[in-house]
């Protein structure tokens, strides 16, 4: 199926790394035109290489910001509007909320956890509205994460930074929709990038589990008894940046296998 991307400009925030650089790569197979944001110049010059590599005549942008500072945010839209004159689609990908329980979080960590994770996608969102309007249309598509509609007591930090982003989103649809701007969210579970490793480390330490039964029941919580590979994020999200999603607007797609929380917490089934 052709999405008919070819030739549009897609920033996507994160874009050096996991999901972000897979929706990079999936959208230089569509024609389009990625520009990868991240704070790491040599990691975003790598993703760059692999992308080209893949695609040999893709054109790829980079631009090195730190998302949880808004100036960066403002500076990364006005470099990318640079490279071509427009921006047509903003993935918000960049960043991580740290797990935890609520009793191991302090103000720092809620800071450093809401400030990119939740305000980076502000940063990046207000920032890019404004072109959007000017030129009459645009598409943005959250990476969120399914901890914002099924809550985990142990990531407390994603848990809220997530249902921050989703329900803003959607109110973000509702006051723009009208001004042909299309915002969607999704909702990977776990999805195989270096941060599941920091996870699952996170998760068996919070929840008392060795790492080898974190991990398994993280699995086993999924439907394929997997976690999710990250082109099958990125595949969802370049099909809902895309015209033949032109009807989708205002909600979210879980993309987790059918995850059931329950099934990762410390129950007395004989697993751990
Ligand atoms: N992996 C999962 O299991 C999973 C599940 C659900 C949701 N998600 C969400 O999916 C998104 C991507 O996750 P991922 O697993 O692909 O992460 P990842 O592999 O760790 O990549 C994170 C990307 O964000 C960039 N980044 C981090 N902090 C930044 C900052 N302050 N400013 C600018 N860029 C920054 C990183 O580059 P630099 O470090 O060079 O800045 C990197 O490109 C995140 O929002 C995550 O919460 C992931």
């Amino acid at each position: 199926m052709d999405l008919g991307l070819r030739g549009q400009v897609a920033l996507v925030t994160g874009g050096s790394k996991g999901i972000g650089r897979q929706t990079a790569l999936a959208f230089a197979r569509e024609g389009a035109i990625p520009i990868l944001v991240a704070r790491d110049s040599v990691g975003l010059n790598s993703a760059r290489q692999w992308i080209t590599e893949a695609v040999p005549d893709a054109e790829v942008y980079t631009v090195s910001a730190d998302l949880s500072r808004e100036v960066h945010a403002k500076e990364a839209v006005a470099q990318s509007l640079g490279f071509k004159g427009h921006v047509d689609i903003l993935v918000n990908c960049a960043g991580a909320a740290p797990g935890r329980v609520l009793m191991d979080v302090d103000d720092e960590l809620w800071n450093v956890a809401l400030g990119v994770k939740f305000l980076g996608y502000m940063r990046m969102t207000k920032s890019i509205i404004p072109h959007f309007l000017a030129q009459g249309h645009g598409v943005i598509v959250n990476v969120v994460g399914n901890d914002g509609i099924k809550p985990s007591y142990w990531e407390i930090t994603g848990t809220a930074a997530n249902a921050a982003d989703l329900a803003v989103m959607r109110a973000l649809a509702d006051q723009y929709g009208r001004h042909n701007i299309r915002i969607n969210s999704v909702n990977p579970g776990p999805v195989d990038t270096g941060r599941w490793a920091q996870l699952t480390e996170a998760f068996a330490r919070d929840l008392d589990f060795a790492i080898n039964v974190a991990d398994e029941r993280a699995k086993k919580s999924m439907t394929p008894h997997r976690i999710a590979r990250p082109e099958e994020v990125a595949n969802v999200v370049v099909f809902l940046a895309s015209s033949r999603a032109s009807f989708v607007h205002g909600t979210e797609i879980a993309i987790d296998g059918n995850q059931r929380k329950a099934l990762m917490d410390r129950t007395d089934d004989g697993v751990s």
